[in-house]
């Protein structure tokens, strides 16, 4: 498992993942393009022997407090052995030393895989956008973790905040194209 900085050179093997991971609704290469481009975010991509087998990115505007995960997938050969995680949490990071404190991010609520993922690494739940996917008409969950707690605290925290959420959906920044 070798983590770096994704770059333009990494854009065809970014839209192969993109593509069969997300079969209905990729991302257009323009919109990864500009993705990978931009200073108010950090892309990761997960190397094998050489080879992409997997990327992720984090939009995390230096000076804001929300911070957000807008895409994390792996190769279907390689899902499942913690690089998911491992990724996940490489962009809770960068988020972290780019001075955000909340981290969102949305998640289809056809995909118990990376809700998974995602409830195991201190997420909740806040709300959700009926329909939101098109055109496959799923709605999108929209979780919620603090970055300032320590991960074990994760939990703890969580329980606390799906009492007394600390954003609404209205809040919740998005992308240019659908974030997941
Ligand atoms: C979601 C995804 C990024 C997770 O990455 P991964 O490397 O497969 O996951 P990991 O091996 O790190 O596992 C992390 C957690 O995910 C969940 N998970 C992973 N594989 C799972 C499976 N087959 N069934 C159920 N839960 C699973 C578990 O909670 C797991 O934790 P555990 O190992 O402690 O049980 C990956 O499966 C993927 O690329 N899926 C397709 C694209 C996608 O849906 N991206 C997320 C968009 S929001």
């Amino acid at each position: 498992m070798t983590q770096r900085t994704a770059t333009r050179d990494d854009l065809d093997a970014i839209m192969d993942l993109e593509r069969a991971a997300f079969p209905t609704d990729a991302w257009s290469r323009a919109a990864m393009a500009a993705e990978l481009a931009s200073p108010h975010g950090r892309y990761l991509v997960d190397e094998e022997d050489g080879r992409v087998v997997g990327y992720g990115g984090v939009r995390a505007v230096r000076g804001a407090s929300d911070a957000d995960i807008q895409t994390i997938a792996l190769d279907p050969h390689v899902r499942g052995t913690g690089r998911g995680r491992a990724l996940l949490r490489a962009l809770l990071a960068e988020a972290r030393e780019r001075g955000a404190r909340e981290m969102f991010l949305e998640v289809r609520a056809d995909n118990p895989v990376a809700s998974g993922l995602y409830l195991s690494e201190g997420f909740v739940e806040i709300a959700r956008r009926p329909r939101y996917y098109q055109p496959d008409d799923v709605d999108a969950i929209i979780m919620q973790r603090s970055l300032t707690e320590r991960p074990q605290d994760g939990a703890a925290v969580a329980a606390h905040d799906a009492r007394e959420p600390l954003a609404s959906a209205e809040n919740v920044p998005t992308a240019g194209e659908e974030s997941r």
